[in-house]
């Protein structure tokens, strides 16, 4: 008698742990196939990001410049820190910079009729530099003769000047100067950032864009 209480009592606690088991087991969720769909805040979250990366770049594009983006670039390491440059990488630096000409000059050099003077064959380009840097350096302006042509108009000064737009360094400067004189089958001397400097120096209390007739000494 004993023993049969004893074997009704652990059916009845076999039952309800199977009961429970039950519950448990019809309580949890289905299992299904295929993707579930994103949770909304983390498609928020996302959209908001792309938002704010894009308001980033179109802030900070700089127009996608050449000049804004120059891997080359090397911050002022006190002057002599600076690594020397090979002739390679100057004239790399120079068509990157001449980007800014090609606007006007156009980037074969030939200029466009009647309104920009070309810079290939030019003796302008692959003639003096002492000319040639005063006219990066401070524009020039006024009726000029190139190649047999006449051009009357106005090259903006590249230079660190007084009324200048552009504010170049003396080294990029010098950069441009050495690309324009070897390509397009011209063939002039590099000029240096050192030359450029001095005659920065000798033109300080200019500051206005030169004429061709206070150019002619310099020739
Ligand atoms: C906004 C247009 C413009 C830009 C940009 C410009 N130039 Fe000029 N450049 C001119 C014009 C116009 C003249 C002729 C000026 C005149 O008629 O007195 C000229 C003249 C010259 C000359 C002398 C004439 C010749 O054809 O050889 C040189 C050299 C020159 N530019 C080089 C450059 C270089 C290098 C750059 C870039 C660093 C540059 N220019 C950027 C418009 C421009």
């Amino acid at each position: 008698m004993s023993s049969d209480q004893n074997h009704h009592a652990s059916d009845a606690s076999d039952d309800s742990i199977q009961n429970v088991h039950d519950k448990l087991l019809t309580e949890k969720a289905e299992p299904k196939e295929g993707f579930k769909t994103m949770p909304l805040f983390l498609l928020g979250l996302v959209s908001t990001m792309i938002f704010v990366g894009s308001v980033y770049v179109v802030h900070y594009r700089g127009g996608f410049s050449p000049m804004v983006y120059d891997e080359r670039y090397q911050p002022k390491a006190g002057g002599a820190e600076a690594r020397v440059l090979t002739p390679e990488e100057i004239i790399a630096s120079g068509k990157k910079l001449y980007a800014t000409c090609a606007t006007c000059h156009q980037a074969n050099g030939q200029g466009v009729a009647g309104v920009y003077p070309p810079l290939a064959g030019a003796e302008w380009v692959t003639g003096s530099e002492e000319r040639l840097i005063r006219v990066l350096l401070h524009g020039l302006s006024g009726p000029i003769e190139v190649k047999g042509n006449t051009y009357n108009s106005l090259m903006p000064a590249f230079g660190k000047v007084t009324g200048g737009g552009y504010n170049w360094s003396e080294e990029r400067i010098s950069h441009v100067l050495t690309y324009i004189r070897q390509e397009w089958g011209n063939q002039a001397a590099p000029i240096t950032k050192e030359k450029v400097t001095e005659i920065l120096n000798a033109e300080k209390a200019r500051a206005t864009p030169w004429t061709q007739a206070e150019l002619d000494p310099f020739k």
